[in-house]
């Protein structure tokens, strides 16, 4: 879609799923001195700079109440490369992984760069896309190896909850399941939710590869800087994809990192409300159109997914492409995260609220043009 927006005059954009503000200036500051004082010219080691473990071990303790050592964490090029490493090096050609549908559409083009199979679990959209443990269950077979997950979720905005995911532990301690997860989101929550990691269940500690990022935190897309916690054993064998792909991520992105977890922490809490802010804009634009969309009012992320039902929604790519084209609004079609996206589009308000204001002052013309029509 951002490639089809080109080609249309001043597009409204929802489309992306990236955060729109720029890194705060300490952060660009801590790779600046990094740069000045030589350190950035060389590798690190693969794992990442010392210092910037540790600072990762206390906050894993801190946010995350997942008891951490330095050599359980690797640093990677933002939570992508850790996933894909990861995955590489737990899933054999033919095994099985379960992804709740919809899901983050990478997730699903790494399990198949492992000649892994992605097996798709419908979410219940009625319960705001909630994990379904009966097809769940269901779902598992003897090649089945893992369960990959994001949360607070892309594209529902879906936060799971602690006791849901201690379920998940449940069943997949039963049935000797690793879990994968990608807390990219992890700060962005709202109503009063809390983002649960389930690395901090004692019982599958073990099982569990948890990945994270400064994409989002700190609105550091480009620096491509990100890391995961892992049982000590099992970091060699990720390296081993790791290094193949990557070496070590950039170092000047490790200094950035480092000045971010040391330094002031204010922009997460002000990212934080401004996402929530452009949320209950975005609901309540949708709520005016209420003929046209359906949906979950997201508590988590800054992306949503609500249906579409009008009857062209059926192919939300040919929707999609009409709303671009004859209403100048940017969004990405459901049919992206999986099979169960069908009849869906993604929205995101991780933009400025005027450029929410502008889409549905086009999309409720568009609409109004289509009824009178
Ligand atoms: C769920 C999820 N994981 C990972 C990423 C990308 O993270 P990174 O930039 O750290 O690779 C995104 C970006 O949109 C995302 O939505």
């Amino acid at each position: 879609m951002t490639r089809l927006s080109k080609q249309v005059d001043d597009p409204a954009f929802l489309s992306w799923a990236k955060p729109t503000a720029d890194t705060p200036e300490h952060i660009k500051e801590g790779a600046i001195r990094a740069i000045r004082d030589g350190l950035v010219g060389g590798y690190s080691v693969n794992t990442g700079i010392p210092a910037l473990r540790e600072q990762i071990v206390r906050k894993l303790e801190r946010d995350n109440s997942i008891p951490a050592d330095p050599a359980e964490i690797m640093t990677t090029v933002g939570a992508v490369e850790g996933l894909t490493s990861t995955v590489m090096a737990l899933i054999d050609p033919g095994d099985e992984v379960i992804l709740p549908s919809p899901t983050y559409a990478t997730h699903v083009l790494q399990v198949r760069l492992a000649s892994g199979v992605p097996v798709f679990v419908p979410a219940i959209e009625e319960e705001g896309f909630a994990f379904d443990f009966d097809a769940f269950r269901a779902a598992i077979t003897p090649r089945t190896k893992a369960v990959m997950l994001c949360t607070p979720n892309n594209p529902t905005g879906t936060v799971f909850a602690e006791p849901e995911l201690r379920r998940l532990a449940e069943v997949a301690l039963e049935n000797d399941l690793m879990i994968i997860t990608d807390e990219a989101y992890e700060y962005f929550t709202y109503d009063g939710e809390k983002h649960f990691s389930i690395a901090s269940i004692p019982e599958i500690r073990k099982k569990v590869v948890s990945c994270f990022t400064f994409t989002k935190t700190y609105a550091m897309t480009g620096w491509r800087i990100g890391y995961l916690h892992a049982d000590a054993s099992l970091i060699p064998q990720i390296g081993k994809a790791h290094i193949a792909c990557s070496i070590c991520p950039p170092v000047v992105s490790q200094y950035a990192a480092l000045a971010a977890l040391t330094g002031s922490q204010d922009c997460i809490a002000e990212f934080r409300e401004h996402y929530r802010s452009a949320r209950d804009i975005l609901c309540a634009r949708l709520d005016r159109l209420g003929s046209v969309f359906d949906y979950q009012k997201p508590t988590g992320s800054y992306l949503m997914f609500p249906r579409i039902l009008v009857d062209e929604g059926r192919d939300s790519m040919g929707f999609c492409k009409k709303l671009l084209h004859e209403a100048r609004v940017s969004t990405t079609p459901g049919i992206a995260f999986g099979p169960t996206g069908e009849n869906h589009l993604r929205l995101s308000f991780c933009v400025p609220e005027a450029e929410i204001h502008k889409a549905f002052d086009r999309l409720e013309a568009y609409f109004d043009r289509a009824d009178a029509g």
